[in-house]
This record gives structure tokens, sequence and C-alpha cells, in this order.
């Protein structure tokens, strides 16, 4: 089967690298792709914006695509998966109403009220109610902060603020409802109570009645060794997360996947593609942080390195409906993933600077390079956004995942590379 994956970051090229190996796949497509997949695929310089939804269905009629499968969230929250399918085109992800999970924090907020899902206590706040949002902050002691606010919408993964003071927040507020920081996105505002413990990343296979958990991933969000600096879109990440045992595992899938996967059939919404609850534990309680309605960028490179089973007949599964009762097939390897970005990441990105040192690893054993912002001229690959790579390395213990992972880093050169040296240091005394 002939497919189709639409995005651009090192999450869709790892997708195409594990699609590739499958037995069943043919031909792979990318809109627009990037030069990493352009090596095994064929990458075509379309938008993904709504506007050309037409266009991208155009292409996978003509090339007789099998499954169009979909990376990015924002078009999913625009409704691609509406299109292909009003145009009776396969494909994998949820439709619109079903990625308000992601679209709209509003929505997954009411859900989890209604459903008694565990979350974070909040409040929302309209654009109209921007003085009652700053009189609730006058409120709270300054003992209250940090708090979390977080845009309503989709604001290009800056909508969520973490002010550690009350002038901050008050800042942060201004920024959003008068300032019009985050567009319609910033319409409405969630303040919600700060929770500290650890993160873990729960990626979900759905077909619209049965939900599929896979491996465990662990994903680093800030810039800096640590935990320190500015959110980012993810720095690095691993598989599997050790800290959670069998008995908070059951946990995290009872109180919080299930129970939005069911609260979503009983409000009409059948979800297909891939549910990611991004889960914070704290002294052993699992609460949700947020949704997100596709892969994970980067625990996908951490996590379908370990997937023994073809992901392209599971995928094809879930957008017919028909997982069943499918299992998934693990390797008992350890995985690490560590992102290099551009100088500047996360508050700008440089571009144009030569990558040297790649084709030095393109066959290394246990080791793959994933492209996100890179882009070719002439017989050189150059930076081109932030997030530039993504190394993702295997072994049998973390320790050994970690030196393949940094091994791999030190024989890539580009001015201003950034990343983090600590990517799963805190297990690589686990087994
Ligand atoms: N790793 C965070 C995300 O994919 O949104």
């Amino acid at each position: 089967m002939d497919v189709l994956v639409i995005g651009s970051g090192a999450r869709e090229h790892c997708i195409c690298w594990k699609l590739k190996s499958g037995s069943g796949t043919g031909k792979i497509y990318a809109i627009p792709g990037n030069p990493g997949i352009s090596k095994s695929g064929q990458c075509y310089d379309l938008g993904t914006g709504s506007g050309n939804f037409k266009d991208i269905a155009d292409f996978a009629f003509e090339k007789q695509v099998g499954c169009t499968i979909v990376g990015p969230e924002a078009p999913l929250v625009e409704g691609i998966v509406d299109y292909f399918n009003g145009r009776g085109l396969r494909i994998f992800g949820p439709d619109k109403r079903a990625a308000a999970i992601e679209g709209s924090k509003v929505f997954t907020k009411q859900l989890c009220e209604k459903y008694s899902i565990p979350t974070a206590a909040g409040v929302t706040f309209e654009r109209t109610q921007y003085q009652k949002a700053l009189s609730y902050i006058e409120s709270l002691n300054e003992d209250d902060f940090p708090i979390v606010l977080k845009a309503d919408g989709l604001a290009a993964g800056k909508g969520v603020m973490i002010p550690e003071t009350k002038q901050s927040a008050i800042l942060d507020i201004q920024n959003c409802f008068i300032k019009n920081a985050f567009g319609n996105a910033g319409d409405k505002l969630i303040l919600e109570k700060f929770i500290r413990g650890f993160e873990v990343s729960v990626l979900c296979l759905c077909d619209g009645k049965n939900i599929l958990p896979m491996a465990l991933a662990q994903d680093y969000k800030k810039i800096f060794d640590g935990d320190k600096g500015k959110n980012t879109g993810g720095m690095g990440s691993y598989s599997p997360v050790p800290f959670v045992d069998a008995k908070l595992y059951k946990k995290i899938l009872e109180q919080i996947i299930y129970p939005t996967y069911d609260g979503l059939l009983n409000e009409g919404i059948a979800y297909k593609g891939i549910l990611y609850g991004g889960i914070m534990v704290s002294g052993n309680e699992p609460l949700l942080l947020e949704y997100n309605c596709r892969f994970g960028d980067p625990e996908t490179q951490a996590i379908l390195p370990r997937l023994d089973s073809d992901l392209l007949e599971v995928l094809v599964k879930c957008a017919d409906g028909k997982l069943g009762s499918s299992n998934l097939k693990w390797d008992n390897l350890k995985s690490v993933c560590v992102v290099l970005a551009s100088r500047g990441y996360p508050e700008t990105s440089s571009k144009d600077d030569l990558i040297s040192g790649l084709d030095f690893l393109e066959n290394s054993r246990d080791v793959e390079v994933f492209h996100a912002g890179t882009k070719s001229a002439g017989t050189g690959i150059y930076t081109n956004g932030g997030r530039v790579l993504s190394i993702a390395a295997k072994g049998k213990t973390f320790k050994d995942a970690r030196k393949k992972a940094y091994m791999a880093v030190s024989d890539i050169k580009f001015e201003g590379m950034q990343y983090r040296k600590d990517i799963a240091l805190k297990v690589e005394e686990e087994i």
C-alpha cells in the first residue's frame, strides 16, 4: 500500500522510517516532508493549512494512496480528516470534533469535570472578563505561585505560561487578552494550579471503539539541563519509563485514559487516531495535564524504534475501525532521543548553517538521525528551523542507549548547535 504522511518534522521522518520497514508498505509520499524523508520517500511542497486540503486530497486520490497519516495537530484541528472522509479517502487521525481534545483546552477541562477525570483545579476567563481575571490574580497569595495559564486554542506551543509571581501573571494575561499574542487561540484562558511531580506521555492508538496504549515515554520540555529555562517543543525523550510501575500504569489507564475515551463516546465522539495523554504523577497519583490529538514529538522518535509490530497495518486498522483486540509487540531495549536545536531556540532560530557529520552516521547500528528543521542546497544539508535533528539510539540499557546517542551527537556539527546533555540521565542506572 502506498502512503502519504503529512508534516515536516522529526516525528514525521520517524513515522516514514518505521513505515518503510513494514512488509506491506509501497511508495511513501510526504507533504511537505523534509530532506531526511526525501531519501526514502517523495516529498511534495504543498502547504498543510485548510486552504490546501483539496490539493492534498487530490494528490492522495491521483497517487492512489491507501492511507494518509497526519503528523501535526493543526490540520487535524482544522478538519483534514472530515475533508478526506467526505471524499471517501482513508486517513489516520481524529476528526475535527475529536481533535478539540487538543484544539480547545476549555473543551478538555469541561470533559474532565463532567467525567471526573483527575486534573488540576482551574478557572476559565473569556477575553471580555479581563478585569475579572486580574482581580482573581490579585486575590491569590504569593505562595499560590507559580500558577499555570493556558490559552484555549493552538498557539504554536507557546500557549502555556507558568508565571512565578502575581506581577508576571498579570503581564501574561495582558499579553494574551490585550496584546492578542495568541490571536483567537487566546480568546479564553484557563488559570490553574501548578502541580509538582514527574510527567509521562501515554500515546494510545484508537479506532473509534477500541483503545490500545503504546509504550510509555518521557519527554524533556525545557531548553536547558536540569529542566531550566524556557519551554520548547521538546528537547529529548526516552522509552520505556521505569518510574511507572504496574500499579501506577493501571491507575493512569483506569482513572484518566479509559474514562476520557468513554466520555468522548458518550458525547457522540468516536475518537480515531492517536490519543496522547500528558500525565503528571504527583505523590504516586496521576493527573491529566493535557491531551494531544497526534503522535508526540520527540516521544515518537523514542517509541517507534522499539515497535516490532507493523506500523502501517495497525494504523490502517485504526482508520477502518478494526483494531479489535489487536496488540503490539515491543522490543526489550531502551531508547533515547536527543534533539539538536539551532542557536536562539526557542525564542528564535538561526538558519542556513551547514550541518556536517550526517553521512558518517548513515549506516550506524542502533542509531537513527531524524530530520526536522533542515533543508538541502547543492550537496549540503543546512539548518532551517529551531529543532533541527533528533538523534535516536537504542541499547540493552539506558546507559548503553545514552552512550550511543551522545556519541552520534558528537559526530554532528553546525554553528550554534545546542542540546541537552542530561536526556535519560535520571534513568541511567535503571535496567
Ligand atoms: N512532546 C510534546 C508534544 O508533542 O506536544
